[in-house]
């Protein structure tokens, strides 16, 4: 009976010394009054880098959740693949990362609702004349975000060889290289990279339509509850529009 007992009490105090159990983002924020968010600052307008700064989209809606509960707001910049991960183990808040909705991460995290109708686009050189359509992507050199919806919509052309990098800006530079024959990537993000560069284009039809979301832990309710009130409010406010012709003309 003892022993019993005993082994309990353990089991009591080694869960409460990791914290084992749930993954609570509410009570870790309070007990740090600070929130994590989750990102990969190789997206914009959504995320990007300007010197030591992470600014965007994205970043913008994160200061408002973080500015509701009255905390500082913190950013880790990581891998793409790695948010979920992180997001799981604790390690981060929440994930705003210009990351669509999808069956498939829907078993791992909360989705709040979408703030964003994106799609996934065909980018190439613009002298080359072969590829006019995603019917033309059949046995050619495909480059794309790892762990990206990009990467999985390329996976289903049939014989593409699909080459994976951690950014999409990595995808272009190669593209514009000769190293492959396109890119996938979201459209936002494809319009901005254009932009600097004379030499590729967009085309016109698109592969998807997807939205993005905040994700949040599961079991995390009240907290995803916020996140919606707070998506809520910018578009109520004006502020969401206001946001709109800041970074997207
Ligand atoms: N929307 C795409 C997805 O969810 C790509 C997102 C990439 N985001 C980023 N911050 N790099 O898979």
């Amino acid at each position: 009976m003892k022993k019993i007992i005993y082994f309990i009490l353990i089991i009591i105090m080694v869960s409460g010394l990791t914290g084992c159990g749930k993954n609570d983002v509410l009570k870790r924020v309070e007990k740090n009054k600070v929130i994590v968010m989750g990102t990969n600052a190789a997206f914009p307008p959504f995320e990007y880098r300007e010197g030591e700064e992470i600014l965007g989209f994205d970043v913008e809606i994160a200061n408002k959740i973080a500015e509701k509960l009255g905390v500082e707001l913190k950013i880790e910049d990581m891998q793409f693949k790695g948010l979920i991960p992180a997001l799981q183990a604790g390690k981060i808040d929440f994930i705003a990362a210009g990351m669509s909705i999808n069956e498939e991460r829907a078993k791992n995290v909360d989705f709040s609702d979408g703030y964003y109708e994106a799609s996934q686009v065909i980018i190439t050189m613009k002298d080359n004349t072969e590829i006019q359509g995603p019917e033309d992507l059949k046995n050619k050199k495909i480059g794309v975000q790892l762990g990206t919806t990009g990467d999985e919509e390329a996976s289903k052309i049939e014989g593409a060889e699909i080459i994976k990098f951690d950014t999409g800006f990595m995808a272009i530079r190669d593209l514009q290289n000769g190293k492959i024959d396109a890119v996938i990537l979201d459209s936002e993000p494809a319009k901005k990279f254009v932009e600097g560069n004379e030499d590729i284009q967009i085309l016109p039809n698109e592969l998807t339509k997807e939205y993005y979301a905040i994700a949040v832990p599961k079991e995390n309710e009240e907290f995803l509850e916020i996140v919606n009130s707070v998506l809520e409010e910018m578009k109520e406010s004006g502020e969401y529009d206001r946001l709109i012709e800041k970074y997207f003309e």
